[in-house]
C-alpha cells in the first residue's frame, strides 16, 4: 500500500478493521538528504493522511514514530531534555519536528488518542536497515561476519542514542497499551536504550571475532549524526509508563552476532 494514497489507506482500514494503526513509513535521514522534496512528501503528506484517515474511521489508538533527528543546535547533548528546543538539520528531522506537532494538534482538537516515540538508531537483525545515519550499526554486524573488516561511515568517537530491537519494539507496545491519563506528552516521548561509538561497538563484537578490523571514511553522514545529541533524558517516559530499557551493549552484540551468524550459514 502506498501511503500517500489516502483511499487505499481507508479501504485497508475498513476492511481490516483497524482498531490500533502504527504508521512507521518514512524516508530516513541520509535518503532524505538526496531528495528533500520526495522525502516532505512521504514522511508529513503520508502522516497527514494517516491523521485524517484515523479521525475518519475513528481509529482507538494511533502510533507515530519520531526521532532524535528533531534535535539540532541548542540542546546539551549529553543529556537531551524532553522540552528542548528542535532545530533539525535534516530534512527528516524536520518532518519529524513538525509531525509531532501535528500529532499533538490532532490530539487537542480532534480527541485523536495519538502517541509516539522519539527513537533512537534501532538496531536488529531481522531487516537489513534503508537508508539512515546509525544504519552502520547493523551494517557493522553483517560485515564482521561476511569479511571480516568493516568501512564505517561515521568517525570512531561518534557517541549517538541506540536501542536494540526487542526494546524498541517492548516500548512501543508498552506505550500502546499505556494508561491514556497518565500520558502527559502528546508530541513525542523521549526514548533512551544505550549510547556508544562505533570504536565502542567494534570492540564489542572483536570479543567474539578476534581478527575483525575496522577503518573510518566519514562521508556526509558524519555531519547529520554531529547535529544528534549523544543521550536523551527519558525520564519523563519512565514516569508516565514505567519505561526500562533491558538491553546494553555487550547483550545486544552477543544476540545480533549469534543470529547473523545463523543467518549466513543457513
Ligand atoms: N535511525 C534514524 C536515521 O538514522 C534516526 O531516527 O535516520
Amino acid at each position: 500500500m502506498n501511503v500517500l494514497d489516502k483511499e487505499a489507506i481507508l479501504n485497508i482500514i475498513r476492511s481490516n478493521e483497524v482498531t490500533h494503526f502504527y504508521h512507521l513509513a518514512a524516508i530516513l535521514s541520509a535518503k532524505g538528504e538526496q531528495n528533500p522534496s520526495k522525502a516532505w512528501e512521504v514522511n508529513m503528506k503520508g502522516l497527514l493522511n494517516v491523521l485524517e484517515c484515523s479521525v475518519e474511521c475513528k481509529i482507538d489508538r494511533l502510533f507515530f514514530p519520531s526521532s532524535i533527528a528533531v534535535f539540532g543546535e541548542g540542546v546539551d547533548k549529553n543529556l537531551t531534555a524532553q522540552d528542548s528546543v528542535l532545530k533539525p538539520t535534516s530534512v527528516y528531522g524536520i518532518s519529524k519536528a513538525a509531525g509531532e506537532n501535528w500529532c499533538n494538534y490532532y490530539f487537542e482538537k480532534y480527541g485523536l488518542d495519538v502517541r509516539s516515540l522519539r527513537y533512537p538508531g534501532i538496531v536488529g537483525h531481522q531487516t537489513l536497515p534503508g537508508g539512515g545515519t546509525t544504519d552502520y550499526a547493523v551494517d557493522i554486524y553483517y560485515a564482521a561476519i561476511k569479511k571480516s573488516h568493516f568501512n564505517c561511515f561515521l568517525k570512531k568517537d561518534t557517541a549517538l542514542p541506540m536501542m536494540y530491537m526487542d526494546d524498541a519494539i517492548r516500548a512501543t507496545i508498552e506505550l500502546m497499551e499505556a494508561d491514556g491519563g497518565r500520558l502527559q506528552v502528546r508530541t513525542s516521548y523521549n526514548l533512551q536504550g544505550m549510547t556508544f561509538t562505533p570504536e565502542e561497538i567494534y570492540e564489542s563484537i572483536k570479543k567474539l571475532q578476534g581478527d575483525f578490523t575496522i577503518d573510518y571514511q566519514p562521508d556526509f553522514r558524519q555531519e547529520i549524526a554531529d547535529s544528534w545529541p549523544s543521550k536523551l533524558d527519558d525520564s519523563a517516559a519512565r514516569k508516565d509508563w514505567d519505561w526500562q530499557p533491558e538491553y546494553d551493549l555487550e547483550k545486544m552484540t552477543v544476540e545480533m552476532y549469534s543470529a547473523i551468524l545463523a543467518k549466513q550459514q543457513n
